[in-house]
């Protein structure tokens, strides 16, 4: 059976085509590579001993994404791509409204000309928004906070409308928390363009030495050591996630349109992090406390019942083995897709 994932040599994507592979699925991988090196295959191909179909192909041709549907007999999409980084998508908001938004109109009319309704979509714990109690439950009011949070709640959307038209389509909106870690290969991993966003890949490069210290934003949230708490998910748990989501599309008789929780159900605080970074590499952290970063909440996790009743799905890993393949990953391949395979 053909997948199609978009957007599948980035940190998620190229995690799932891993599992896909493992499970004897044929992947077909169309992105533009704006935010990913196609380095990726090889290790995919060194890690399963199996090779996916890649086309570098920009969401936004629709002419060519046209030509994948007619080359291969794709069954199902799991569609990854689109920009994300919060912060930029204030600064170049119609970019990420264009990129994510048109890029995802074209996805859904090339799948419907080809009469292919299975879709998994990667949406995000953003869509809560700041107004929602903790955890957050799949019912809950919808809102966001950045042009990039809007485009997932827009295109959450756009997906209900398409089902409530036409009820052939079937889609599976997996909405994550914080997805960190790596394969435990270290052969794939999270590969930051400049300076990182996020905290798992800030700390392995300061773990590396590529930088100093460890900014911590915000040590006076009312959580118990002052610092921000999140629901931190292992990206394997997460590919994993998404074969769930694709086997109860495919088995189900009755199409349907479902929002579910992608994580542990667990927050940690950044200091946690730090602690159990330390110890699962053995590095020292350096950090400073500093002011909050604008945006940020104090707290929030998922309730993820919705996930094991219909999924089947939970988490294995723990935020020891996060950290362990997360500096496994970085300490092999200091540079990223950069470094030399060893
Ligand atoms: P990533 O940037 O590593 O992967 C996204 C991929 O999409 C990249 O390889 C990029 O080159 C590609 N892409 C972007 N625009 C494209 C276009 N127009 N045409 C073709 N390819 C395009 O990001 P990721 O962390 O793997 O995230 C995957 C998805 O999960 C994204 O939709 C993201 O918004 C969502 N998500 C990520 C996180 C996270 O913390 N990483 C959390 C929640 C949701
Ligand atoms: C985690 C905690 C920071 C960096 C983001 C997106 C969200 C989703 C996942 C896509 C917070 C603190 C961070 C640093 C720090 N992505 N931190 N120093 O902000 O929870 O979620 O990624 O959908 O939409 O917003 O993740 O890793 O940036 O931050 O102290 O250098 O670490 O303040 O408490 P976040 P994060």
């Amino acid at each position: 059976m053909f997948v199609l994932v978009t957007g599948g040599s980035g940190f998620i994507g190229s995690h799932t085509c891993v599992e896909l592979l493992n499970q004897g699925y044929d992947v077909v991988v169309v992105d533009n590579l704006c935010n990913s090196s196609v380095e990726v295959f090889q290790r995919i191909e060194c890690i399963t001993g199996k090779s996916v179909f890649f086309h570098q192909v920009d969401l936004l041709n629709k002419e060519s994404l046209a030509r994948v549907f007619e080359t291969y007999s794709i069954q199902a999409v799991i569609h990854f791509a689109g920009l994300k980084a919060v912060g930029e998508s204030t600064q170049i908001p119609l970019n990420y409204y264009h990129n994510n938004l048109t890029g995802t109109l074209n996805l859904l009319d090339v799948m419907a000309q080809n009469k292919v309704f299975d879709l998994v979509f990667s949406s995000s714990a953003t869509v809560y928004g700041e107004n929602n109690p903790i955890p957050y439950v799949e019912h809950f009011p919808l809102g966001s906070t950045s042009p990039y949070g809007r485009t997932k709640v827009m295109i959450e959307q756009f997906l209900k409308d398409a089902y409530a038209s036409d009820n052939r389509w079937n889609v599976s909106v997996l909405r994550y928390f914080n997805p960190v870690g790596a394969h435990p290969s270290g052969l794939i991993g999270e590969d930051p363009n400049g300076i990182p966003n996020n905290l798992m890949p800030f700390i392995t490069q300061v773990a590396v030495g590529k930088r100093e210290k460890l900014n911590v934003f915000g040590g006076d949230y009312p959580t118990p050591d002052g610092t921000g708490i999140r629901d931190y998910i292992h990206v394997v748990d997460l590919a994993l996630g998404h074969i769930k989501a694709l086997e109860k599309l495919a088995s189900q008789t009755e199409k349907s349109i479902d929002a579910y929780n992608l994580g542990a159900g667990v927050g940690y605080s950044v200091l946690d992090v730090v602690k159990a970074f330390e110890k699962a590499s053995d590095q020292k952290i350096p950090y400073d406390i500093m002011p909050r970063r604008a945006g940020d909440i104090a707290e929030f996790y998922a309730n993820a019942e919705k996930a094991l009743s219909e999924l089947g799905w939970q988490v294995s890993l723990s935020l020891e083995d996060m950290c362990r393949d997360a500096w496994n990953w970085q300490s092999n391949n200091p540079d990223g897709y950069a470094s030399k395979l060893k």
